[in-house]
């Protein structure tokens, strides 16, 4: 019964057993018989980039542990946080002046937001307040952050904690419509972001959030190109602001350090997680340009929104390290080069009838799955395909990441590939036989 509720608590069965997982080892992780599971999936999801089980960020959670692991940041600062904060500063995009730590993906995006409207009050602009996002979205597990966000099905019990700000379409090219060409399709989606905003009285306006390439809420669908950039001059237009959400495609995931780089765009704020401590403390951040920052500096006024482990020195140091490690294992540029390996790899599923789309950038891929290629045709949720082909897979040996509500939210399967940013070519091959054989198998075996 103990373990029952346990399970209930963190896992998506509770009737379900799950290997118990032992250790890690590379991109590897070993269950209690000794069976060894590459992960595909990096957690969940596109948190290990660095692999499992580095010897010396034990050691270093072991030293700033004995020296200290927190602190009362009201009355002190330290060395290990101001250094791992300018070496943050140096690693994100030009004109970027300010960074902080929080502990998870949603404490950072929910920050970044709040300091958009801290932005525009600080300025003596109080109307500003609404946020524009995207319909099939995912930006954190807060009642906040599940309103911005864009899954109908995660959101729909808080119905009435909602603000409703308004949702505008994904932009994916797969399922763009049939007449326009890609060109076309990106004014179509920019037009309608400034008609949201001419109907909604544009000064009220605080800030549009985006995730550079969509991970977890559409499986790896990049924005189109030139999408961003416009996206970003009607913000300009308009005096909102423009938040990237790197929590998934952040810290080299993509091939470029933050996904936004990939697309010519320099935003104002970034939202990170994830791949920043690569999983090995809970850490998060929120990175701001000096435009920014500008009036809070110059009226002397600090950003409201503390947390008890917000700048905390041990997550600052595992920071730091993953910061060094990144660089010295040209992380960067292995997700880029084992990405397009990877990705051409995956082209090979396309002979299978219900691959209807591969996609991705770097090591964040996805494959769409269909039930009919010319009409794209999405297959009945309770067909779980995406699910059963996890499934399957965890039985060769390989762990994915299945996702459903990829179409409208409601329907549409697709499978997330984010392996560990060290793979090589080897274990890409693997990863690709292993999805080639199950869904084989998948459409081989009624539902
Ligand atoms: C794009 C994006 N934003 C925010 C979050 C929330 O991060 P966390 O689960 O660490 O709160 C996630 C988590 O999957 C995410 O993928």
């Amino acid at each position: 019964m103990k373990s029952l509720i346990r399970s209930a608590v963190v896992c998506p069965d509770a009737t379900k057993k799950y290997p118990a997982i032992v250790y890690g080892k590379g991109i590897y992780l070993y269950d209690e018989s000794g069976k060894g599971y590459l992960d595909a999936s990096s957690g969940s999801a596109a948190v290990s980039n660095l692999g499992y089980g580095i010897p010396e960020i034990a050691e270093i959670i072991r030293e700033q542990s004995l020296k200290v692991s927190v602190l009362p940041t009201h009355v002190f600062s330290s060395r290990v946080v101001d250094d791992y904060f300018d070496a943050l500063v140096d690693f994100a995009p030009p004109g970027f002046s300010k960074v902080w730590t929080v502990t998870s993906g949603t404490e950072a995006v929910e920050s970044a937001i709040k300091l958009a409207l801290q932005y525009h009050r600080v300025k003596g602009d109080e109307k500003r307040y609404k946020i524009v996002s995207r319909h099939t979205s995912y930006h954190g597990n807060s009642v906040f952050m599940l309103d911005i966000g864009g899954m109908p099905i995660r959101k729909k019990i808080y119905d009435q904690w909602m603000n409703h700000f308004p949702h505008i379409s994904a932009a994916n090219t797969y399922r763009k419509p049939d007449h326009l060409d890609e060109e076309a399709y990106v004014d179509m989606l920019a037009d309608e972001f400034e008609q949201t905003l001419l109907e909604g009285d544009p000064g009220t306006f605080a800030a549009f959030i985006a995730e550079p390439v969509v991970g977890a809420a559409m499986g790896a669908v990049p924005a189109p190109p030139g999408y961003l950039e416009r996206m970003y001059h009607i913000c300009r237009k308009y005096g909102l602001l423009f938040i990237s959400d790197e929590v998934l495609a952040g810290f080299g995931r993509v091939g470029t350090r933050f996904g936004v780089e990939k697309f010519n765009v320099i935003p104002d704020i970034i939202a990170a997680g994830k791949g920043i401590s690569g999983g090995y403390f809970p850490l998060s951040a929120v990175l701001a340009s000096r435009e920014v920052m500008e009036p809070f500096v110059q009226q002397n006024l600090p950003f409201l929104g503390g947390h008890t482990y917000a700048c905390n020195p041990l997550g600052a140091a595992i920071g730091r390290f993953v910061l060094t490690y990144i660089a010295e294992q040209n992380l960067v540029q292995k997700a880029e080069i084992q990405g397009r390996y990877l990705k051409e790899k995956l082209q090979y599923l396309y002979k299978h009838d219900i691959v209807g789309d591969v996609r991705g950038e770097g090591l964040l891929l996805g494959i769409e799955l269909v039930q009919d290629k010319v009409t794209k045709k999405p297959f009945p949720p309770e067909m779980n395909i995406a699910k059963r082909i996890g499934e399957l897979a965890m039985e060769e040996g390989v762990v994915l990441y299945p996702g459903k509500g990829t179409n409208d939210g409601f329907t549409g399967d697709h499978i997330l590939i984010s392996p560990p940013l060290i793979i090589n070519q080897e274990e890409c091959d693997q990863i690709a036989n292993v999805l080639d054989l199950c869904i084989e198998k998948v459409v081989g075996v009624p539902a």
